[in-house]
């Protein structure tokens, strides 16, 4: 049974996890948008705390949201390629979910579980790391109502070129 209320957000656990991520990732985006595995398991290595999953009740992944910390407003290319710790801004790269279990809103509560967490880890930080102060991400043109319905702004055309796609920014200030 595919049941959205029975999902359970929590962030990655394993390298056997990632690569499960990595299959959905190689199906929800073009060779040229995709992580490569090496790039989400560094995201794994070095921002397992942006790194949520949505898991049926069998613990299998359904759906995940995969970012890094970036010291820039917006979503770069540099924070495709590096986590920094001192970033204020987390940069959202994957919302992606099981062909098998789409349109049945698992990525509506997953962005909703990912605000909560992000606003949890603020909270749960020492007062000498860095809050997180804003979520950012480039969304599809078809994908913006999505993002909006879940408290982001669109604040128009990205000037990020990412393969073919025309991208927008999208964010959320806490
Ligand atoms: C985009 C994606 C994450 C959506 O996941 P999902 O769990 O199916 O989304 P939800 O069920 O929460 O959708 C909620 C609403 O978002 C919108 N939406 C979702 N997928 C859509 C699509 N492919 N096209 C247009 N609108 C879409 C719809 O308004 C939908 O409501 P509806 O089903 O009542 O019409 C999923 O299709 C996916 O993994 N795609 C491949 C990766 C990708 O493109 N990620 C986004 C990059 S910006």
């Amino acid at each position: 049974m595919k049941d959205v209320d029975t999902l359970e957000f929590q962030n990655l656990r394993s390298v056997d996890e990632v690569r499960a991520a990595r299959v959905f990732e190689e199906g929800g985006y073009t060779s040229d948008e995709g992580a490569s595995l090496a790039s989400m398991r560094y995201r794994f290595d070095h921002a397992r705390h942006l790194f949520l999953g949505a898991f049926d009740q069998k613990g299998s992944l359904v759906g995940y949201v995969m970012s890094t910390q970036a010291n820039a407003p917006l979503v770069t290319h540099r924070s495709m390629e590096e986590h920094d710790p001192h970033g204020s801004t987390v940069c959202i790269h994957s919302v992606c979910v099981n062909p098998l279990w789409q349109r049945k809103g698992v990525a509506s509560r997953l962005l909703e579980a990912y605000t909560r967490a992000i606003r949890n880890y603020n909270s749960s930080i020492d007062a000498s790391e860095c809050k997180i102060n804003r979520l950012a991400l480039l969304s599809r043109k078809n994908l913006v109502p999505l993002y909006e319905r879940a408290g982001y702004t669109t604040l128009g055309k990205s000037s990020v070129v990412h393969g073919t796609e025309t991208w927008y920014d999208c964010i959320m200030d806490l």
